[in-house]
This record gives structure tokens, C-alpha cells and sequence, in this order.
């Protein structure tokens, strides 16, 4: 979520007065680690001038009148003015933020962190000058990835590429209704510093001869040929020696994908069998 007014409800009437209330994982989307209020903040001074590397706040002019000036890693500029108790502004992560107050300003802030001196970002440089570690992570296989997989196997090129074979949504949505039943299969989304862009997993679990198919792909075509096929590969085979105990991995990949076939290479996949149409390589896994 980008930063933005954030509106909650006003409950009452002029003759009885009104109430607000924010409630954890009801109204609110973090959880509330943390709330404070700062009053008899001079009037007209620029006060702020920071950001968080983690903290999300939402925050209430419940008296007074609030402006803020905020700025995100990419020089978007916005102003907000908080100038009525129901009307909130949702901050999140990384966001230069300036306050000026009305003389008789109260700003309850609702953190989603513990105070921590190290989350700052003081000067404007810093914050400018950031840049977050990249992080690939798996994620679950849901219906949201469900529907990126099916725009991404019908592109011509990568249903090439990983040799898909043609696929119904109704084909799809009975696959997909059968997954946590099925102990041989295991699949997951990559998300790459939070966006997904693939799919990764293995199917033919065989726990006979301790060993499985690989199968992968980065349906995001913008993330092709960065570097990130050594994450997802360590990732997966973390599974198959963690969770299904497995001796070596194996997989079928067309003669003309030659940068997977590279990417494999490059990971320890050694070549076993050449056909016409398929290329089969096989990672013994160490235990090391
Ligand atoms: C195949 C795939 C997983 C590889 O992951 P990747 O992160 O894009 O690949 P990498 O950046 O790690 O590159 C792997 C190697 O291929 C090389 N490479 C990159 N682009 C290439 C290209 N267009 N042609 C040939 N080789 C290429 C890289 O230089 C690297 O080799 P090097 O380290 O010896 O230089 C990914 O590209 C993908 O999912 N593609 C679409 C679907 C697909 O083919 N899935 C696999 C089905 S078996």
C-alpha cells in the first residue's frame, strides 16, 4: 500500500459526541505494537524530517489541524493534511515524511513496531542513498499465483520453453483443488522482494528411491537472465534434503532452452541422457 489518507468510522451524533476505534487485524492492517501521542508541538515548525527502514504507522490529527509532506525512495512527492479524528494517514515502510502542526494539534501515531533507534533513516541522504538486499523467498502456491501461472504457461514463449502441454481453466482449477492431497507433489510461487514472478516446486516424489523430479519457472520475463535461478534452485533443494529426505533431483528441459540448461549446468546438474526433444539431468544431493 502506497501512503494515503486512511479512513475510519466516525460513530454518534453532534448531541452526544462520537467515537473512532482502531482494532488489531479487525480495521487496521498490522498489528499494533505500539502507540504515542505528542501535543504543544510549536506551531508552523517543520518537525519529521525522518523515515523507517520497517516501521508502518497510521497516524490522527484528534485535535487540530496536521500537514504532511512525504517523499518515497523514487522522489514521489504528496501533501496530506489531517484536519478532522476519523481521518487517518497510512505510512508505510520507507516514506521521507515533514510535519507541520496547528497550535492546537494532537497526533496519536499506532506503530507496527517497538521503538527502535536503528529502524531510522535521520538525514535525507541516508534515505535516499538506501538500497534493500534483494531477498527470493517461496511462497504459497494460492489462488493468486494460480492465476499469474495461468497468463504465464499460455504465453507462446514460455509454454515453449517449459514444454506445457495445453491446459483448460477447468483443467487448472481441479489440478489445484487436488494439490494438498497430493503427498508426490509439491510446488510453490517465488517471490522476489515481494512481487511474484514464478513458480517452482517437485513433482514424482518418490520416497522408494529417494529421489524427484524439479520442475521451475520465472513467468516474470524481466527477471530472466539476472542471476536468480541459483536462489530458487537452493531453495528447492533445501526441501528436498530437509523435508523429503531425497538422494538427488532430476528434471527434463527442451535442447533449444539453453539458458536453462546453462543455469542447471551452472548449479551442478550433470547431462544424462540426450533425445531428440528432451534433455535429462540429474543433481546427486550431498549431505555434507
Ligand atoms: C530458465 C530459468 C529458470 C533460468 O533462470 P535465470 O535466473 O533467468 O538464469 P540465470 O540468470 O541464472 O542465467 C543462467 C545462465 O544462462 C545464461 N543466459 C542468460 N540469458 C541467456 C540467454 N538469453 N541465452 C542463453 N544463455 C543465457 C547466463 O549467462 C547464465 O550462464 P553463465 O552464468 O554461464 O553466464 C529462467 O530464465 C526461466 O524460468 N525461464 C523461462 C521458463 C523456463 O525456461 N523454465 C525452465 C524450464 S526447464
Amino acid at each position: 500500500m502506497d501512503v494515503q489518507y486512511f479512513h475510519l468510522d466516525k460513530i454518534g451524533n453532534s448531541s452526544l459526541g462520537f467515537i473512532t476505534v482502531a482494532e488489531n487485524s479487525k480495521n487496521i492492517p498490522f498489528d499494533i505494537k505500539r502507540a504515542y501521542w505528542t501535543y504543544y508541538t510549536p506551531q508552523d515548525v517543520m518537525r519529521g524530517g525522518h523515515a523507517h527502514k520497517k516501521l508502518e504507522q497510521i497516524i490522527f490529527a484528534v485535535s487540530g489541524i496536521i500537514e504532511f509532506n512525504t517523499e518515497d525512495q523514487k522522489g514521489n512527492r504528496a501533501v496530506f493534511v489531517l484536519d478532522n479524528p476519523s481521518k487517518g494517514l497510512y505510512i508505510p515502510r520507507l516514506i521521507w515524511r515533514d510535519i507541520k502542526f496547528s497550535h492546537n494539534a494532537v497526533l496519536l501515531c499506532l506503530a507496527s513496531e517497538l521503538y527502535d533507534e536503528n529502524d531510522y533513516f535521520r538525514t535525507y541522504e541516508d534515505f535516499k542513498l538506501y538500497e534493500e538486499e534483494p531477498v527470493l523467498t517461496l511462497t504459497d502456491y494460492n489462488e493468486e499465483v494460480l492465476e499469474k501461472s495461468w497468463n504465464w504457461l499460455n504465453d507462446p514463449e514460455i509454454k515453449k520453453l517449459t514444454n506445457s502441454p495445453d491446459f483448460t481453466r477447468e483443467d487448472q482449477k481441479k489440478w489445484f483443488s487436488t494439490l494438498c492431497d497430493n503427498s508426490n507433489y509439491y510446488i510453490k510461487g517465488i517471490s522476489f522482494n515481494n512481487k511474484t514472478i514464478g513458480a517452482a516446486g517437485l513433482k514424482k516424489i518418490n520416497k522408494d528411491n529417494n529421489d524427484a523430479e524439479y520442475f521451475g519457472y520465472i513467468g516474470e520475463k524481466q527477471f530472466w537472465g539476472k542471476g536468480l535461478s541459483r536462489h530458487i534452485l537452493s531453495e528447492i533443494v533445501s526441501v528436498a534434503k530437509k523435508e523429503f529426505k531425497l538422494n538427488s533431483i532430476y528434471l527434463n528441459v527442451i535442447p533449444e532452452n539453453t539458458r536453462a540448461i546453462r543455469a542447471y549446468e551452472n548449479f551442478g546438474f550433470r547431462i544424462d541422457r540426450i533425445e531428440e526433444n528432451n534433455i535429462r539431468m540429474t543433481l546427486t544431493l550431498s549431505w555434507k
